[in-house]
């Protein structure tokens, strides 16, 4: 599919469809829409009309158009209120056109740009979302499709699709958007790709050979992979711990993404767990079931790191990972074992499904030792950031304001939905043992906080950083909207990539 921003009258267009959009409750037809109309003696009006078409945001229309029209089939994609609209509307109705096109099979569509100038959006942040919405409506996990199946799947999507505009200004803002758009959904569905691979073929080894591939692509990306032995070697207890049971060693992924002139030194943590069966705190079958999952924060790492090269964001990225399998046997490690973290502190393990903290406070003291200006890390951390926040929310905690508001804003911008929750210091004596200097779970209550406190504790005060706990939107349980199926949603990477390009 390609997808090409050009100046051109829509009514004139030879295509197989041609799109236009309407906002809810407007009566009138505006711009292309109405031109659109006028070309077609006003058949266009008169099917909203009949059909009583009311615009809800992502839903569309069609009809065949008038024989003397250079185009054979037109379509209405509804914008929803003009009051709520933004980026995310972009995203949303340009995704339905390539839902329907693929629904009943154009080859050729020409698309209004939708919204270019309503709104405070500009045109650049317009292209990036027509953009973002249809790579990421079309994209497919057919790894373990039949041929013939993923074949058709993709004969299905349209051949070319051409976002037309008169205005040749807003064509040239609009393709440096759409640019940075198939990077980033390059970046969401490489995420994707990772996030649903299962854990059977997504073992640690494999999470270092993708890493390694990325450096390979780009010749900004260096990479160090710390093996079992070199772990032992800098006390990496959490990683260990954490693998003991597995067949499947661990490794410590440490990338260096080097611009030429760095405006700040970010270093970006993902937990890793390429299967988590909660160990011999064993999770029952249904929770186990999507866990696969659960190395979803560094796939979002993963996911950004590997479109660096490209976009070029003016900042130096340490991307870290401790990738390692929760697994159960005669080595696993016990509930109430003790381990000794990289900085030196003793955790008493008292439920071995708490395991991403463990790996995480080993990878946190790593990233500090980097130096860096400030520390972002993504995780599947804990269930009960599901219960707080449901399936489409993640939690964001830290201890520095302006990081939080810049890290809320780029998910706003990036149409992530984030919601801040309290590091309560009151909290933190749940994490206190009596034999050790923390235990790895708290009370029943506040799990995603008291997950965030456990980290903090590895942290320094000073350290500007922010912990998203994504449990819930890593991965959809059910199609979640126009260009997030059911299965891995790549959540994170364009949040990331948005707060990185944003660094002055
Ligand atoms: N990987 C899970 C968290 C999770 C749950 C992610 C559901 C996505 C969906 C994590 O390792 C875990 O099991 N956390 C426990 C912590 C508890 C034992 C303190 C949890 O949330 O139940
Ligand atoms: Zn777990
Ligand atoms: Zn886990």
């Amino acid at each position: 599919m390609e997808i090409a921003i050009l100046e051109g009258d829509l009514t004139k267009q030879e295509v197989d469809l041609v799109v236009v959009n309407l906002f809810e409750e407007v009566d009138e037809l505006g711009g292309a829409t109405s031109a659109v109309d006028q070309a077609l003696n006003g058949l266009l009006k008169q099917e909203i009309e009949d059909t009583d078409f009311k615009a809800k945001l992502g839903k569309t229309l069609q009809l065949r158009a008038t024989d003397d029209a250079p185009f054979a089939r037109v379509m209405v994609v509804g914008l929803g209120k003009r009051d709520a609209f933004d980026a995310d509307t972009v995203r949303q109705a340009a995704a339905a056109t390539i839902k329907q096109a693929q629904s009943f099979g154009v080859n050729t569509i020409a698309s209004v740009m939708h919204g270019a100038g309503a709104g405070d959006l500009d045109v650049e942040t317009v292209g990036q979302a027509m953009v973002e919405g249809m790579r990421l409506a079309a994209y497919q996990f057919t790894r373990y499709k039949a041929q013939e199946e993923s074949d058709k799947a993709q004969d299905k999507l349209p051949e070319t699709v051409k976002v037309v505009s008169t205005d040749s200004k807003a064509v040239e803002a609009a393709k440096t958007g759409a640019e940075i758009g198939e990077l980033t959904a390059r970046g969401t569905m490489f995420t994707r790709d990772l996030v649903n691979t299962p854990g059977q073929h997504m073992k640690p080894i494999e999470l270092v050979e993708a890493a390694k591939e990325i450096a390979q692509d780009s010749d900004m990306i260096e990479i160090e992979v710390f093996d079992r032995d070199q772990l032992e070697e800098m006390g990496a207890g959490g990683i260990l711990g954490v693998s003991q049971g597995s067949e499947h060693p661990p490794y410590l992924v440490h990338m260096t993404y080097t611009p030429e002139k760095a405006k700040k030194k970010v270093a970006l943590v993902g937990k890793a767990i390429t299967f988590d069966t909660g160990g011999l705190s064993l999770k029952p079958s249904k929770g186990m079931e999507s866990m696969k999952l659960d190395m979803g924060g560094a796939g979002s790492v993963l996911g950004a790191c590997s479109v660096l090269g490209e976009l070029q964001p003016d900042v130096e990225v340490h991307a870290i990972f401790g990738a390692a399998e929760n697994m159960v046997s005669g080595k696993a490690m016990r509930p109430g074992d003790v381990i000794t973290i990289m900085n030196g502190k003793t955790v008493e393990v008292l439920n071995t499904d708490a395991e991403g903290r463990l790996t995480l406070a080993d990878a946190l003291t790593y990233a500090q030792k980097q130096d860096p200006d400030l520390i972002i890390d993504l995780a599947t951390l804990t269930g009960a950031c599901l219960v707080a926040l449901g399936e489409e929310i993640a939690g964001v905690m830290g201890h520095d304001d302006d990081l939080i508001d810049n890290v809320l804003g780029a998910a706003k911008t990036a149409g992530e939905k984030c919601w801040e929750l309290p590091l309560e210091k009151r909290y933190k004596k749940q994490l206190e043992s009596p034999i050790a200097d923390y235990k790895n779970i708290g009370g029943r209550y506040g799990g995603a906080l008291t997950a965030g406190l456990f980290l903090q504790g590895f942290v320094d005060d000073e350290m500007p950083w922010v912990h998203i706990d994504l449990a819930g939107p890593s991965f959809a349980e059910k199609p979640l909207n126009n260009y997030t199926k059911k299965g891995a949603t790549g959540f994170g990477v364009r949040t990331l990539l948005t707060f990185l390009s944003d660094i002055k």
